[in-house]
């Protein structure tokens, strides 16, 4: 299988010689407790993995992958295509290694992996959402190395849950002049991006390496998300969803009544995604589900804020500025229904663009600071036994 992707996100890194992900891990048992608790609401208990043979792709430096490490798994096969990474995972596993398992990094493109092994477990994690031009044809490439019965863990993201980071990201394109080099940049972002990332409980980011990724990556990129709804629907031929981060999955159902045409859980799953789709908005609230009616708004919004923003980085014009300035405040209009503080911090953010509507400097935006959506989402998939 060749790439057929032009331009990769992984591509800014090699150019770069960086992997600017690394987390804090200085406090260890707390950063695997909180592994422990993803794990738990994808329903994988901790004694799953022993035993069992592993796959992951785009471990970045491999801080979440030691915690997989440490649950024993028989075999351990990690591919990235950014040597530097592996080079971060390789150290990294020298110093936790558990006598047990058996690890290899690949040097690959996901696109490229071939191997006629199938594996228990496969996980992808804030890899497959804005890969250039074809998300969903890497969510295939990844899921195809599952066993039957075996477990798949990916990551989503939609404009709903990303909007936060998209309207970050935009306030970093308007905080630097487009000609300043890359250092430059930082040095002039990096006091918003400290506030940002200190209102935020439990992130363990450092900032250069949130703004090189999350920022200055995206001159003049931009990719496709691969929502929920996306994901679901692309894998519904061979897996059924199991467990999700955030845990949004019921099924209030008899579980005699689950069986043949009836088990339906990729359905219920995008139904259960779609009537909570506000609910990504803000990390901040946890909120009953809204009109249907308003869901599809917001999504609309999010969506035009998102595709507004993609345009005003290809020529700065200030029509879309004046564009996302209406859709925020529209945005905000419908959240001070729902949740005052996400409004609040919408509101702070029409501050800013009015400051560069009206070439002002960007000003500190404390009420905007605190504004953190549920920007990934992960789900796991159990492998149909009949499919191969
Ligand atoms: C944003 S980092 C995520 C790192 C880690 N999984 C995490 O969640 O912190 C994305 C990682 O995937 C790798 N990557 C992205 N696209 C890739 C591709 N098409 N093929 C191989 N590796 C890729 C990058 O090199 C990087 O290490």
């Amino acid at each position: 299988m060749t790439g057929i992707i032009s331009e990769r996100s992984v591509d800014f890194y090699i150019k770069h010689k960086i992997s600017p992900v690394t987390k804090n891990i200085s406090r260890l048992a707390i950063y695997f407790q909180k592994r422990e608790s993803l794990f738990r609401h994808l329903g994988i208990i901790p004694s799953f993995l022993a035993g069992k043979t592993a796959l992951e792709f785009g471990p970045g430096g491999g801080h979440n992958s030691i915690f997989t490490l440490s649950l024993k798994p028989a075999r351990y096969v990690l591919v990235d295509g950014n040597r530097t990474g592996l080079a971060s995972v390789e150290r990294l596993f020298d110093k936790h290694k558990n006598g047990v398992t058996q690890s290899e990094v690949v040097e690959s493109f996901i696109e490229d992996f071939s191997t006629e092994e199938r594996f228990d477990f496969v996980i992808c994690e804030n890899v497959i959402p804005l890969q250039q031009n074809n998300p969903a044809y890497v969510l295939r490439c990844v899921a195809d190395f599952v066993k039957p019965g075996g477990l798949l863990v990916v990551t989503c993201m939609d404009p709903v849950s990303f909007l936060a980071d998209v309207l970050g990201q935009l306030a970093g394109e308007l905080i630097v002049a487009p000609e300043m080099t890359i250092q430059e940049k930082l040095d002039v972002m990096r006091p918003f991006f400290q506030m940002n990332l200190d209102a935020l409980p439990g992130a363990n980011t450092l900032v250069d390496d949130f703004m090189m990724d999350s920022i200055i990556q995206h001159y003049p990129k931009d990719g496709k998300m691969q929502s929920i709804s996306d994901t679901i629907n692309e894998l519904s031929d061979l897996f059924d969803v199991y467990g999700s981060s955030p845990h949004f999955l019921i099924d209030w159902r008899w579980h005699k009544n689950i069986h043949g045409d009836h088990v339906n859980y990729n359905q219920r799953a995008i139904e259960l995604y779609e009537k909570n789709i506000y609910n990504l908005l803000d990390y901040r609230c946890i909120l009953t589900e809204i009109a249907e009616r308003e869901n599809t708004l917001v999504r609309k919004l999010c969506d035009n804020i998102f595709e507004a923003t993609k345009k005003f980085r290809k020529d700065r014009q200030l029509m879309y500025i004046e564009a996302i300035r209406s859709d925020v405040t529209q945005l905000a209009d419908i959240a001070c229904q729902y949740s005052q503080e996400t409004a609040d911090s919408l509101n702070d953010f029409v501050r800013g663009l009015d400051a560069f509507i009206s070439a002002k400097p960007w000003p500190w935006l404390e009420k905007f600071a605190a504004f953190c959506g549920r920007g990934t989402q992960y789900l796991s998939f159990i492998r149909r036994h009949d499919t191969t």
